[in-house]
């Protein structure tokens, strides 16, 4: 057969011109398809004599394995080609330092929580929860706040609704962190040296009052703890706690129906241009209240008062965080406004310690 020469070169050119794999696809079907040009041709071997046939039909199998080869050979150069292409253009600088993306930050509230919590803890203090919805009992008659007391209208109460016939005790939102310190006696007894940060609700709303705001309680009974042990304790916190290296503290004498005596803790500061500074200057900050744990209060916790004593205190945690950071107003704390938290959040893997620095 001639013309078998002619169509060898034809589709060996297709092949070899063939820039890519969906054109090379083409010049197979063209070719060895089931309506391709061999194909055909075998199909016509059908009508020739047996000789002709013979001769024919073996010029052709070797026609189509020559073609069918090429096709091959091309398909593998082809592949390999475009996996070259893409590993010359899909690179990744695998030594490029990562792409910071702000998706969030620590309130500055559990950011001085955790600071809080890092210098009691270097001091031997556990800290321990107690509940927010509170019954009355801990939160006032355990703490020497019997119903009649006026200390119970001071301190702006919410009330927990209770349906009628109900006469389970009545509970309210805690107004103080103090019911931890009968929580944690009655669950530990003494020895015992706690803080307990959380939420405590007031009724109460302007500048520097938010109807929620935080807490810190500290509790250290033993058999000879006294005065003297809470003001170092407090000094220690202190400068701890806004990096400077002294503080000093002014101990007022006070009133809380859980201690005895009392003392209201003011800070040395200065407010000069607008900047506040601790620890130096002709100002005084309250921060605190504190006292010894009364004895009755250590009874109802099922301590006995003859054997142990202690301190207490309760600091304001957003207070702390305001004087430490500078944040002007209270409410904005709760705004939740992304601008604000944006500015005065903290890293979220910056967690605070005390041989790496509380606030880096
Ligand atoms: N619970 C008091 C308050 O909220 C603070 C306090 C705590 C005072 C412990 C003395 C001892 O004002």
């Amino acid at each position: 057969m001639d013309g078998l020469d002619t169509l060898k070169a034809k589709y060996l050119s297709a092949v070899a011109g063939a820039s890519d794999e969906s054109a090379l696809e083409e010049v197979r079907l063209a070719a060895l398809g089931k309506k391709g040009e061999i194909s055909a041709m075998m199909a016509g071997l059908g009508k020739m004599d047996p000789d002709a046939r013979k001769a024919a039909g073996a010029s052709l199998n070797a026609l189509k394995d020559e073609i069918d080869a090429a096709l091959r050979a091309r398909k593998a150069g082809l592949a390999d080609a475009a996996l070259d292409e893409r590993l010359r253009t899909e690179w990744l600088d695998v030594t490029l330092p990562g792409r910071p993306r702000r998706t969030g930050t620590i309130h500055p509230v559990s950011q001085v929580m955790e600071e809080l919590s890092a210098i009691f803890a270097d001091m031997g203090f556990a800290v321990a929860e107690g509940p927010q919805v509170e019954s009355d009992w801990y939160n006032f008659d355990a703490l020497n706040i019997p119903p009649e007391h006026p200390a119970r209208q001071e301190h702006d109460t919410f009330f927990m609704h209770r349906a009628a016939g109900d006469d389970r005790p009545p509970h309210v939102l805690r107004t103080h962190t103090s019911p931890v310190q009968i929580r944690a006696m009655m669950d530990k007894g003494a020895p015992i040296r706690v803080i307990a940060p959380g939420r405590v609700y007031r009724m109460d709303m302007d500048q520097t009052h938010t109807p929620m705001f935080h807490q810190v309680e500290g509790l250290a009974i033993d058999r000879d703890i006294s005065m003297a042990n809470l003001k170092w304790t407090l000094e220690e916190f202190c400068r701890a706690f806004f990096e400077v290296p002294s503080v000093e503290l002014r101990f007022r004498a006070s009133h809380f129906p859980f201690t005895e005596p009392s003392a209201e803790v003011d800070i040395r500061c200065s407010w000069e241009g607008g900047q506040l500074r601790i620890g130096e200057g002709d100002r005084w900050m309250e921060i605190l209240g504190s006292g010894m744990v009364h004895p009755k209060v250590l009874r109802a916790a099922g301590v006995d008062p003859d054997e142990w004593q202690g301190f207490a205190f309760g600091m304001g945690i957003d207070r702390l965080a305001m004087l430490k950071y500078g944040i002007p107003d209270l409410r904005a704390f709760f705004e939740s406004d992304l601008r604000w938290l944006r500015h005065y959040g903290f890293a979220a893997l910056d967690m605070p310690n005390l041989p790496g620095g509380l606030s880096r």
